[in-house]
């Protein structure tokens, strides 16, 4: 199991329990309900070692915003997240300064210097403004202060390039300057979790700065487990159908192939119908818990009895 930090690593993320190999990593992972194939549980063990950002892709469902969760509730270390969107920014991502509270200080300045008929210093006012009372500190700089900690930052191919560069400079120094503060420097690097749906690439420059780890869908016995780990009440041959079925969908050329959550969905929704069995019915009432398209619920409907009979 994993032993409490000995020796310390260049580098690495500071943890107070360090796992010591990928298969004590994928322990404890598994003791948070994740289950890790050995390649993802030898990429987030170097990811901590080497203190590099772990880099995630592959296709919606596969379990990579749940791996950044999983680490951070088996290595004790809270979790921040920063969401990707399109048109994110910096100021999303790092910090703000808290613009009410800036003008009612402001306000409240002018009402004493009025009462009191003195004048304003302005610079002195200004500089008031921008103290750290008034900045808000947005996932990033959060991670920063807060570190040792897992930074998740989720869904990075939804922003830009810029967005991409900035995050690049961040990740590089471990720190981030704000003009009217200074410099905010992790003392220990937060473990960097990036992830990306691959709904486009993303730049050479910020992959080389990571660790890399392609996520596929989990084979049949490994989905089978999730499934009765997800639901501990799920009879194991009726986890056993589910993954089968899951699996010959995502072979169907589907819009939108299910992911893990949905194999979870659809056996949660079996087992509320009190479905014992994966058959033609229980399969087309409980539908719309793995199928999220018309096209693609027309098409497997067409293929279910084959499927099921596989
Ligand atoms: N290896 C795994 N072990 C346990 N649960 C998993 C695993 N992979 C995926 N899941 C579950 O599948 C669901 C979808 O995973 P998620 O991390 O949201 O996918 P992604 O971020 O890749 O789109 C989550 O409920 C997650 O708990
Ligand atoms: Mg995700």
């Amino acid at each position: 199991m994993a032993t409490p930090r000995a020796l310390g690593h260049a580098g690495a993320v500071s943890v107070t329990t360090e796992p010591t190999s990928p298969d004590d990593l994928a322990r404890a992972l598994d003791g948070t309900g994740y289950l890790a194939d050995e390649g993802l549980a030898s990429a987030a063990f170097l990811a901590l070692r080497m203190g590099r950002p772990l880099f995630c892709e592959g296709e919606p469902g596969t379990g990579k915003t749940a791996l950044a969760q999983a680490l951070s509730e088996s290595l004790g270390l809270p979790l921040v997240r920063l969401q990707c969107h399109e048109g994110i920014d910096a100021s999303q991502a790092l910090y703000d300064w808290d613009f009410p509270r800036q003008l009612l200080h402001l306000r409240a300045l002018e009402a004493s210097a009025s009462a009191s008929h003195t004048e304003l210093d302005v610079d002195a006012v200004e500089s008031s403004l921008y103290d750290r009372r008034f900045l808000l500190a947005r996932p990033v700089l959060q991670a920063l202060q807060d570190a040792p900690c897992v930074l998740l930052v989720d869904e990075v191919d939804r922003a830009d390039d810029e967005f991409e560069a900035f995050l690049l400079e961040v990740l590089a120094e471990n720190s981030v300057t704000i003009p009217e503060i200074g410099v905010v420097k992790a003392e220990t690097p937060p473990l960097v979790v990036l992830t990306s749906n691959r709904t486009r690439e993303v730049h050479d420059a910020l992959k080389r700065r990571c660790l890399y780890l392609w996520l596929e869908h989990p084979d049949l016995a490994r989905e089978t487990a999730i499934l009765r780990r997800r639901l501990p009440d799920l009879p194991e041959a009726l986890a056993e159908q589910v993954a089968q079925a899951v699996h010959g969908l995502r072979g169907l050329d589907l819009l939108k192939p299910p992911g893990v959550a949905e194999s979870i969905d659809w056996a949660q929704a079996l087992q509320l119908v009190g479905a014992r069995h994966l058959d033609l019915a229980s399969a087309t009432a409980t539908l719309g818990a793995v199928l999220k398209y018309r096209e693609d619920a027309d098409r497997a409907r067409d293929k279910l009895d084959a499927l099921l009979a596989s």
